[in-house]
């Protein structure tokens, strides 16, 4: 037997939890985004994920963390109150999922590059630019914290078959 908590369950759309907006952390949130990150990141491992915003844990708080893995290393960022700055108005298309939405992908269209301000673990103020695979994993996150998810920036055709197949297949998991 450990002594670490079980894991966090990651909320399944469409749960309300991940439309609504979440608010900024304060100084006072200190405790609880604190205990809520290594829970965060172990829940984004074992899915595994690159990337988990707090609304899909249940969190209001606005705190995203990501770890892309580079050369399977694990190299953990967190980001509190992350805001986007600048986007390129240059556009990729690239495929995304979603922790989520599990097994359902689909071609999202965002800017290529963004700047991102944010606060990391040690409450200093960070600045960083991002393109490829980074600024739409970026982008992606902040979104959550919007209460927006990819399927939200396709048709409404595609985020409808989308929503039912994910429904169905859900359904059949549970037989
Ligand atoms: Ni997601």
């Amino acid at each position: 037997m450990s002594d670490a908590p079980p894991s966090l369950p990651i909320l399944i759309a469409p749960h309300a939890s991940l439309k609504q907006r979440a608010r900024p952390v304060l100084p006072s949130d200190a405790a609880e985004w604190r205990a809520l990150v290594p829970r965060m990141f172990d829940a984004m491992y074992r899915a595994p994920g690159i990337g988990l915003a707090a609304p899909q844990v249940g969190s209001r708080l606005r705190l995203v963390v990501i770890d892309l893995m580079p050369g399977e290393k694990r190299e953990p960022m967190v980001l509190i109150n992350p805001e986007i700055m600048a986007v390129s108005a240059e556009q990729a298309t690239r495929e995304e999922g979603c922790l989520s939405l599990p097994g359902q992908y689909a071609d999202v269209t965002r800017p290529a590059e963004v700047r991102v301000r944010f606060l990391d673990e040690a409450g200093a103020k960070r600045d960083l630019s991002a393109e490829g695979l980074l600024a739409a994993c970026l982008q992606h996150e902040i979104d959550h914290l919007d209460g927006v998810l990819f399927v939200d920036h396709l048709s409404t055709l595609k985020r409808n078959m989308i929503m039912r197949r994910l429904a169905k297949e859900l359904r059949l998991k549970d037989l």
